[in-house]
């Protein structure tokens, strides 16, 4: 067969992929940091499922033995409380970055043509990845996961016609049970990270195929930039290491908790709060008054955070002016109103 390694260069098209990174180039100015963003969600997403298949070989899905199995993995399996502890800070830390990478390309216009789909992708990834949050939190069926999720899903149903049905589809049932249980586990495993590999293949392809935007400033006095080979992945390396390093901190020093198994038959505890990153909408929520010119006000809340979602989904369409390459202050405001949003709503929320 000869060397193994030409073999399998013959038969695939490993040349075309050496040859397309080999001309990468990166620009170089002083926004270039965050060029460092997409690879660390790429990284923290590859512990995830490391991490999330080392978990499901004890883990078993079922009402009766969810919690006592993830109690076994805390306390029994070998660095079994690391490795969770890891998946769990490793989950956190990739939602942090994701919203750093998209209100920073947000704010550098990077969605601006021929980039509207690498866009579009990317917020397919933010929702699949939200969803893997909120389906993951259930899992190891402890109480405060419960009480959270019994109050996320129970939010749909104020939608007209459909919410009902909604809520019933998410919870297999008109209240959570072992069968929301079995549910969310198919989403978390298999449906969700399924739908993440195909369409984080996608993002790639077009982030290689279109290269790197250069922010609307320095596209006419600045064209100087560095190869991605070895240069500018050697750098990569180096963040990826640092990450690794605040990961292994946080999961070591401040393990992740699991406190006491559900009970469906008690009352929903005081204060229950969903995951930070679903706090500036349930804070939004909670503020609005019962009725707003007679709709329900949790149903205002909700047609606004999906109008503004779809308004973020379409910008690239929206904001005309950088797509022409022209500046546009008026997006550049509004990414930092949502970002002063979120952040304001989030601390409220914790602190409220
Ligand atoms: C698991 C999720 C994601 C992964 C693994 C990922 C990965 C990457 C990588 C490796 C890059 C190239 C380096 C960089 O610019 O940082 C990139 C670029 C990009 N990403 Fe993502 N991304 C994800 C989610 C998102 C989200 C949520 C958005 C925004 C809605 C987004 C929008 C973009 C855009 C517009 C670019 C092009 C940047 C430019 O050309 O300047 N991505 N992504």
């Amino acid at each position: 067969m000869g060397n193994p390694i030409d073999f399998i260069a013959e038969r695939l098209p490993l040349d075309d992929v050496m040859d397309a990174l080999k001309h990468k180039q990166v620009p170089v100015h002083k926004r270039t940091i965050f060029y460092y963003l997409g690879g660390i969600c790429l990284y923290l997403l590859i512990v995830q499922v490391i991490t999330g298949i080392l978990l499901l070989f004890y883990y078993q899905p079922t009402e009766a033995l969810a919690y006592e199995s993830v109690k076994f993995i805390m306390t029994k399996v070998n660095f079994g409380w690391l490795v969770r502890s890891i998946h769990a800070w490793s989950a956190n830390l990739l939602i942090f970055s994701l919203f750093i990478h998209l209100f920073s390309t947000f704010l550098l216009k990077a969605y601006r043509p021929p980039r509207e789909l690498t866009w579009m992708t990317g917020m397919a990834l933010f929702g699949i990845c939200l969803g893997l949050g909120f389906t993951g939190y259930l899992l190891p069926w402890n109480e405060l996961a419960y009480f959270a999720t019994k109050i996320g899903t129970e939010m749909p149903a104020s939608i007209p016609v459909v919410g009902d049905l909604i809520k019933e589809f998410l919870r297999g049932g008109p209240s959570v049970t072992g069968v929301t249980l079995t549910r969310f586990f198919a989403f978390h495993i298999w449906i969700l990270p399924l739908a993440l590999a195909g369409v984080v293949g996608i993002h790639l392809l077009l982030v290689q195929k279109l290269g790197m935007s250069r922010p609307l400033s320095q596209e006419s006095k600045n064209n100087r930039s560095m190869p991605f080979l070895p240069h500018f992945a050697l750098r990569d390396l180096n963040v990826w290491l640092v990450v690794l390093a605040v990961l292994l901190g946080l999961s070591y020093y401040f393990p992740a908790h699991l406190g006491n198994p559900a009970d469906p038959l008690s009352p929903t505890p005081i204060g229950i709060l969903p995951e930070w990153y679903f706090l500036f909408m349930f804070q939004s929520l909670k503020l609005l008054p019962a009725h707003i010119l007679g709709i329900e006000g949790e149903l205002v809340g909700m047609m606004f955070f999906g109008l503004a979602a779809l308004f973020v989904l379409l910008v690239p369409f929206i904001d005309k002016k950088s797509a022409n390459g022209l500046k546009s202050p008026l997006f550049t405001a509004i990414g930092w109103v949502m970002i002063a949003f979120v952040i304001g709503m989030t601390i409220w929320g914790r602190l409220g």
